[in-house]
């Protein structure tokens, strides 16, 4: 299917579905959909933990659950599926390459230049690190790489690492943002992992400079954004907000148990603390600053006490510290159990979102593919989008 009508369907399909997955459980309590489908509402009121946490993994089975009552969602499966870039092994450049680059993210990145494929063409790589990524190219592909990074401590590193390995790289440190005259005409850009208006910027610039080839790796899509997002391509009817965009990133399926506890007790005691504010007059849902991490170690007394002194609130005493708390885990659970239904779109909106790029692109005249670089569980950002000129 053609990237342009891949994004027609996804863009009729959640046009139509908006009002599943853009109410957000943790700030709505009854999302309009529950009086609307009961059945549904019924089903995953009684889903168990474990139930919830192997829809929160697999993907066809929420489209499926969410069908049930929405047919037009049973599509969306077969649109979000893409072919596996899984590429050329490469040549193995033995552990020296890859000194001081931890298990996962080595994986990632081999299976990332694995999957781009060498153009022949001097490579620039777009908000690099400490550039391991170009590090492998430079000695795979034996072309030049210029690694552009906004952290001079990074590129110092990254540069320190190249000369060791005998690689022709080259670090630039400059402002993804504002770097004029980059990629340079003719050049192959990559980018890993760059966020939101840092991808979109590459993917603009890409093709106003007349960048022979682009492989990027899109993340955290909300990041850069303006409180709408604005198609990079016209042609599409669906509005997203910048939490919408955020949606696409909250899969963890690299967390670990112990992690998964911890968010659990962050978002109780958070969803504690707003039902607190609630009860001493505070009505309607308002975002708070970020917690401090450190102020979730200790109790949850201690904890509600500590924000209720920042936001100027009452702070409640031990009997209401102890009915708050249970309040809050009780919300946590009716929250976990709604946002699997939201949840089941995260991938459809990731992937209306690279296929803007991808259309853009190829109204600039480039072949465009868009494919997976990597499998799931080395990391859910595994889209790639791989455009040449034509
Ligand atoms: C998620 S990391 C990815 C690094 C590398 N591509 C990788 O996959 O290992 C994003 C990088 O973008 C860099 N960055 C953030 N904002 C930037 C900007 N405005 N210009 C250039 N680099 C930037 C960060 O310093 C960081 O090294």
């Amino acid at each position: 299917m053609t990237p342009d009508r891949r994004r027609a369907a996804l863009d009729d399909v959640l046009v139509a579905t908006r009002d599943l997955w853009h109410p957000q459980p943790f700030r709505e309590r009854r999302p309009g959909w529950l009086e609307e489908y009961p059945g549904l509402a019924g089903a995953v009121a009684a889903l168990t933990d474990d139930e919830v946490a192997g829809l929160e993994d697999d993907r066809e089975a929420s489209l499926a659950l969410v069908a049930r009552i929405r047919p037009e969602v049973g599509g969306i499966a077969s649109l979000v599926e893409l072919p596996s870039f899984a590429g050329k092994i490469l040549q193995d450049r033995g552990q020296r390459w890859a000194w001081e680059i931890p298990g996962r993210k080595r994986c990632q990145i081999e299976a990332f230049a694995g999957a781009a494929g060498g153009a022949g063409k001097p490579v620039l790589d777009w908000c690099g690190g400490k550039g391991h990524l170009g590090r492998l190219l430079a000695l795979n592909w034996a072309v030049p790489v210029t690694t552009l990074e906004i952290d001079a401590e990074l590129c110092a590193v990254g540069g320190a690492l190249a000369r060791r390995a005998g690689a022709l790289q080259d670090f630039v440190v400059a402002d993804a943002l504002t770097a004029a005259g980059v990629p340079a005409p003719g050049h192959h850009a990559v980018a890993l992992h760059a966020c939101g208006h840092l991808h979109r910027r590459l993917v603009r610039e890409g093709a106003a400079q007349g960048a022979s080839r682009l492989d990027v790796a899109p993340c955290c899509y909300h990041l850069g954004m303006p409180e709408r997002y604005e198609p990079l391509a016209s042609g599409v009817r669906l509005e997203l907000t910048r939490d919408d965009a955020r949606l696409a990133v909250t899969e963890s399926v690299t967390a670990v148990a112990r992690e998964r506890r911890q968010s659990g007790r962050e978002m109780a005691w958070k969803l504690a603390f707003v039902a607190w504010r609630e009860s001493v007059g505070s009505s309607g849902y308002r975002n708070f600053k970020p917690v401090p991490s450190p102020w979730m170690r200790a109790g949850f007394a201690e904890f509600i006490a500590v924000l209720c002194r920042r936001e100027g609130l009452p702070t409640p005493g031990p009997a209401d510290a102890l009915r708050y708390e249970a309040i809050g885990w009780q919300r946590r659970d009716e929250v976990l159990r709604l946002s699997v239904v939201r949840h089941a779109f995260r991938r459809a909106l990731e992937v209306w979102l690279v296929l803007d790029l991808a259309v853009f692109l190829a109204a600039k005249g480039y072949e465009v593919a868009l494919g997976t670089f990597c499998p799931r569980r080395l990391t859910p950002r595994n889209l790639m989008l791989s455009a040449e000129i034509a």
